[in-house]
């Protein structure tokens, strides 16, 4: 893989897409920084740019299609094509099925799966030219296994597992690989609310339950990104790699 690709990272201002934004800024790679949240975004690329990092930092809402859009002409102008996309960007909460308004359901679905759709898709023409791609989406464990009170989450999550079986075998003949990461239980500022609303055991807790017994680490996570990035791993495609310690084994 040469360096020069432009990787774009959604959620990237915060936990698993902002480890995947260093590692990848840090091996000399151009980065697409994209997120809600502006304050971090700015505080992030910032600190990424003192070591001399070449970063993007975009304020999306990956829910809405034309914030898609504008950002990847941003992008497009100032870093060029779009090489490697990581679909990374979610929110996760603990609800009974029964208190699952339509509201909380479809916004769960808008930003956790229909938000993948439009990341994914507006990257595309980008890497048909080039016939070459990379797209990694970030999945959940909850997908595999069914999640407590996550039922809406986790049938998100599932349904970017479906989707990335599908584009895997869409694009294939046009160079692009398309594999998933679930993970299970990463040291994340998502992770630290679940604790603090309750909804989520202490990490310390739930290691206990893990063969490798520590959470996952938004390194463990940017490295597996890394790998299904390159060029060693042409010849991946369709994927649900878990990096879990073990957590779940299926
Ligand atoms: N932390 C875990 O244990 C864990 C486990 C399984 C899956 N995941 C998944 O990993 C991904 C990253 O989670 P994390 O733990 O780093 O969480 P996080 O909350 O630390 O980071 C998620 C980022 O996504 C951004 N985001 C949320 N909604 C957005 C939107 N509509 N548009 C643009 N950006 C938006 C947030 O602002 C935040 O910066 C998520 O998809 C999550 O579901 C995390």
């Amino acid at each position: 893989m040469t360096n020069n690709k432009v990787v774009v990272v959604t959620g990237g201002a915060s936990g698993i897409g902002l480890g995947i934004c260093q590692l990848f800024a840090r091996k000399g790679h151009p980065v697409a920084m994209l997120d809600l949240q502006r304050a971090a975004l700015l505080r992030e690329s910032a600190a990424l740019r003192e070591e001399g990092a070449t970063i993007l930092a975009r304020t999306v809402d990956v829910s809405d299609r034309a914030s898609i859009d504008a950002a990847y002409a941003a992008i497009r102008a100032e870093l060029g094509p779009i090489a490697i996309v990581i679909a990374n960007a979610g929110i996760s909460e603990g609800i009974a099925f029964d208190d699952i308004s339509v509201d909380i359901w479809q916004r769960m679905i808008d930003i956790n799966l229909t938000g993948v759709f439009h990341t994914v898709q507006a990257a595309l023409p980008d890497m048909r030219a080039a016939k070459w791609g990379r797209i990694i989406t970030i999945s959940s464990q909850a997908a595999q296994s069914g999640a407590m009170d996550r039922a809406h989450y986790a049938a998100a999550k599932s349904g970017v597992i479906g989707l990335t079986r599908s584009l895997a075998r869409e694009l294939a003949a046009h160079g692009i690989t398309v594999n998933t990461i679930p993970p299970s239980v990463v040291a994340t500022p998502m992770a630290e609310q679940g604790i603090a609303a309750g909804t989520f055991p202490p990490l310390e807790v739930i290691a206990q339950h893990i063969p490798i017994p520590r959470a996952g680490t938004p390194k463990d996570i940017a490295a597996a990104c890394e790998y299904l990035a390159s060029d060693g791993a042409s010849y991946v495609t369709g994927q649900v790699l878990a990096v879990n310690g073990g957590m779940f084994i299926g």
